[in-house]
């Protein structure tokens, strides 16, 4: 049986959050509420850029500070996302939108995105038009968080991440985790069973190939620099400390100062 292509988050959705176990959202929603409250004055229409199954803006909404929207290019992410907040009562309202292509009426005090999302775009052309989509429903003043991982990130991760496998429910995965240095691609891929009840016998045998580029924090001030935005800190891992070239994680935060 051949393993079917299929786009990414399509079938990993259901495994994700067995996928996140060890990922301490709440800690994280913490440092993104801290984040707001430190560069914003008056926050109160926030949103996550693709928010996945919807986790940390799940712990952001306990806070009770906001008014949240989350939304995710994969409508089956999206639709656990919802579930999940139904189950929570948590009021976020969620909308299947790719970043690249973000059409909202709504405008927002505060954008963000987390966890490698924005290592998902290839170039910096689109991360460009992410940052220029993002200007369009912020408002004045308003501030965009957003995090990627850089090279040194993938030459640790490489190790623990390749063979990793686990499972939920009737699907289980392999991951083939491999980082290109030169082009600076992170290739993961994922194969993943359908499983019968008995769990031996396979019904379905699928594969996702995740692909991220790599950017150093050095190509990030670059790309940011030709943007429209004023970069007002960037910081490393989870603490409001200045990142640096050897910082595996760094989040920016950029201030979106148009007129009225
Ligand atoms: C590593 S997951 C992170 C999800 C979530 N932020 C979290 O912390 O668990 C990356 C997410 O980025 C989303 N994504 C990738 N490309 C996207 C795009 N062009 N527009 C919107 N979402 C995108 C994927 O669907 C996926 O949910």
């Amino acid at each position: 049986m051949e393993n079917k292509d299929t786009p990414i988050y399509t079938i990993l959705a259901a495994l994700y959050d067995s996928l996140m176990g060890d990922v301490d959202y709440e800690a994280w929603a913490d440092f993104i509420d801290e984040i707001i409250q430190t560069h914003h004055p008056n926050p109160i229409d926030v949103m996550e850029l693709a928010c996945g199954t919807g986790s940390l803006v799940l712990s952001l909404a306990e806070l009770e500070c906001y008014n949240l929207t989350g939304t995710d290019q994969s409508q089956a992410m999206v639709d656990i996302a919802r579930k999940k907040s139904n189950k929570q009562d948590a009021g976020i309202n969620f909308e299947v939108q790719n970043f690249l292509h973000l059409e909202m009426d709504a405008t927002f005090d505060a954008i963000f995105s987390v966890f490698d999302s924005v290592n998902y775009l290839h170039n910096p052309e689109e991360i460009l038009t992410m940052l220029e989509n993002c200007w369009k429903v912020l408002n004045p003043w308003g501030i965009l968080i957003f995090d990627f991982s850089t090279p040194k990130n993938s030459l640790e991760a490489e190790n623990y991440l390749n063979n990793d496998k686990g499972s939920a429910g009737n699907l289980r995965y392999f991951r083939e985790s491999k980082y290109d240095p030169e082009q600076k691609f992170h290739y993961n891929l994922f194969k993943i069973e359908e499983v019968e009840q008995d769990g031996k016998t396979v019904l379905e045998r699928y594969k996702e190939t995740h692909k991220q580029r790599i950017y150093t924090l050095d190509e990030m001030l670059s790309i940011v620099k030709e943007s429209s935005y004023h970069l007002i800190a960037k910081y490393e891992d989870f603490d409001l400390i200045d990142a640096d070239e050897n910082s595996t994680r760094v989040t920016m935060v950029l201030q979106c100062r148009k007129q009225q």
